[in-house]
Formats: structure tokens, C-alpha cells, sequence
């Protein structure tokens, strides 16, 4: 199911065929997948990951999308008022700011309010900002530095994609980041098997509401399905994100599966988990594209831990693309990234 304000036009289904015959070479040979450059027992741990990754997806899907429960509703309702706070204060940050690692990471980001699932995995003497505002689920001493890069690698970006939004703490921060930091945005797109939270509600409603006044209008839309489902593929096809951030399934199938939706798109990938003990697969997936991918990308990680916390966890990949991307031939092109297009649909 899609929601928001832009409708996507429905592509013919060999479009998908046509996408995965334009896989780079190595994406054909899922031995070199499994493979990779360590060795035959990783090799081996690779195959039995592949073969379970429909359990782990299940798991993790059964694990995540318990979803919006009835009292976690109520609870983020309670929060929508948050969103415009939130908005206001990233909107009211100097340049200054928003280069200083050390305020945004200690000061800002938690202000913003963090998430109370798996707490575990959470700084303790963050607790008094969990179950709060945004419900951002990422590490500040993470997020505050991939800001900090994002800050100087926003301005052309035109469409950002965030697959697996959750409650849309990340992406309501990331969209209002890349606005702040110069990026004029056609489109921004959420997708997620649970239902839209309050949170994305009231952001798009937010942005919905200024595209009449002096800002630069903003096509949202919320895609309430799995990212292989034929929606996403859709959607990716008609607005062509080229920003990215996969947070989805964390199984390896899963996980390379949206890297291969969308890599041919993105100048900007961002895999999360890439360090996280209880994400052995995202880990794995991001050390195997750091080999296969790197004559087309370079990398770039942010994977601080905290003292306090028992392990190593969440963990933030970028890829940015060396080259421009690849342009599809106009009578398979069905997405076309001038606003104009995107807008000619609105129902
Ligand atoms: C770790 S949470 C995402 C957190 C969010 N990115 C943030 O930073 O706040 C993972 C989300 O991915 C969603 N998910 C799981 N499988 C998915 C799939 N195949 N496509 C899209 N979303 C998926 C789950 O429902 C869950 O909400």
C-alpha cells in the first residue's frame, strides 16, 4: 500500500527482469557472494547464512514488526508534538553547529530523543532521553559524525529513500539534515511493513503544509509494504532515489537484496548494523560489499561504541559512488526525477 502525495505509475513487470539483467558481474555469482576474499570456513559460515536467510528474515521481520502496537500508538500520538519541535531546532542550528561533532553528539541528538527497544544495546547514561521525542534508534556518538559528513555530500542529493523508517526518527532527521545542509529534495520516501507512525504522519503533514509558502516543495510518500514487494520496486523505477538508507531486513538475503534494488541509483548507500553483534549478517554483508563494490564506491564508517554497553552494536556504512550512475534508456526509463513529473501524478 502506498500513502502520501505522489502516486507512482505502474511500470511493466518485465522492468524487473530488466533490472536484474543489469547486475554487475559479481552480483551473478552468489559463490563469490559467499565466498568472498576470507577463507573456506567463512565461506562456509557465508552458505549456511544464505541458506537460513529466510529463518533470520522471518525472525528479525517477527522480532521488528510487532510494530505499532495499540499502547505504542497511543504512546507515539503523545509525541506528534515533538515532530515540530524537533523540525524547529535542527532548522535553527548554526553552520557552526552543525560541524561540531562533539555538540551534536553530546547535546543535540539526545535532545532529539532516542529509542527504548532492545536496551540493552543502549548507553545507560543515555536513559533519560529513551522512549522520547524522535525515537531515533542509532547511537548519538555514531550519528553525530555521519552528520557531520552528510552535512558536506548533502546539496545535490534529490530523492532520499530510507528502507526500514520504524517510528521516522532517522528519516525525519536525515530529511530535515540534508534540507539544512543545501540539498533540494523532489522526494522523500519511507517505507516500512508496519504502519505509518504518528511521527511520519505529522512530518509529512508538516512538509505537505509548506509546500504552498516559500520553501522548496517536497513529494513524501510512505510505502507500507516490504522493500521486495512490487511497490518499492515501483516507486524506486519511477523517482530513482539517489540517497539511500537500508535498515530493513537484516537477514543477508535481505540485506543484499535492497543493495542490489537500488545500487545502480544511489550515489549515496548507507547500510546500518555493520558492526552489530546482534546483526551478524548486516556485518558480514557490509565486510563482503567493501570488497566486491570497491572499484565503484569508497567507503566510509562511523561504528564508536560505548563503555557502558556489553558488546559491540548498530554501526553506520556510507558508500558513495565513484562514478556518476548509470543512465537508463528513455523508453525504459519510467521514473523521471524533474519535479514536474513527480508532481504530474498527485491524486
Ligand atoms: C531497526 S528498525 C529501523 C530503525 C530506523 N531506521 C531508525 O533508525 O529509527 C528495522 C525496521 O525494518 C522493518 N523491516 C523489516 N523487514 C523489512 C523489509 N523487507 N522491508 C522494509 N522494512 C523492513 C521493520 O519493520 C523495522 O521497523
Amino acid at each position: 500500500m502506498i500513502c502520501g502525495n505522489t502516486k507512482p505509475r505502474i511500470p511493466s513487470i518485465t522492468g524487473r527482469q530488466r533490472y536484474f539483467d543489469r547486475r554487475p558481474a559479481w552480483a551473478y555469482d552468489l559463490k563469490i557472494i559467499q565466498r568472498g576474499s576470507q577463507g573456506r570456513d567463512q565461506a562456509k559460515a557465508n552458505r549456511q547464512a544464505i541458506r537460513s536467510a529466510r529463518v533470520f528474515s522471518i525472525y528479525d521481520h517477527a522480532r521488528h514488526a510487532v510494530g505499532l502496537s495499540e499502547t505504542r500508538r497511543a504512546k507515539l500520538e503523545r509525541h506528534r508534538r515533538c515532530v515540530s519541535k524537533a523540525v524547529d531546532a535542527i532548522r535553527s542550528l548554526t553552520p557552526q553547529q552543525c560541524s561540531d561533532v562533539a555538540f551534536l553528539e553530546h547535546e543535540f541528538i539526545p535532545s532529539l530523543g532516542l529509542n527504548d527497544e532492545e536496551s540493552h544495546e543502549q548507553p545507560t547514561e543515555l536513559s533519560r532521553y529513551f522512549g522520547a521525542g524522535l525515537h531515533l534508534w542509532q547511537y548519538p556518538s555514531q550519528l553525530a559524525p555521519y552528520l557531520v559528513w552528510l552535512s558536506g555530500n548533502a546539496g545535490a542529493v534529490k530523492c532520499y529513500m530510507e528502507i526500514g523508517c520504524r517510528w521516522g526518527g532517522t528519516f525525519i532527521l536525515t530529511v530535515e539534515w540534508l534540507r539544512k545542509n543545501g540539498a533540494e529534495l523532489n522526494a522523500v520516501v519511507a517505507v516500512d511493513p508496519i504502519d505509518q507512525s504518528p511521527l511520519i504522519d505529522e512530518y509529512f503533514k508538516l512538509l505537505q503544509s509548506e509546500a504552498g509558502s516559500a520553501g522548496h516543495a517536497v513529494a513524501t510518500l510512505y510505502v507500507h509494504a516490504l522493500s521486495t514487494s512490487v511497490d518499492v520496486l515501483n516507486v524506486i523505477k519511477r523517482l530513482q532515489p539517489d540517497f539511500v538508507f537500508i535498515d530493513g531486513d537484516h537477514s543477508l538475503k535481505g540485506a543484499i537484496t535492497d543493495h542490489m534494488l537500488v545500487r545502480d541509483y544511489a550515489r549515496i548507500i548507507v547500510h546500518h548494523d555493520i558492526v552489530s553483534q546482534s546483526c551478524r549478517d548486516t556485518m558480514q554483508l557490509w565486510s563482503i560489499l567493501k570488497e566486491l563494490e570497491r572499484h565503484d564506491f569508497k567507503f566510509c564508517e562511523f561504528t564508536e561504541q560505548y563503555k557502558s554497553v556489553h558488546g559491540s552494536y548498530l554501526g553506520i556504512g556510507v558508500m558513495q559512488k565513484l562514478s556518476a550512475p548509470v543512465q537508463w534508456n528513455k523508453n525504459e526509463r519510467s521514473a523521471d526525477v524533474t519535479e514536474g513529473a513527480i508532481f504530474a501524478d498527485n491524486g
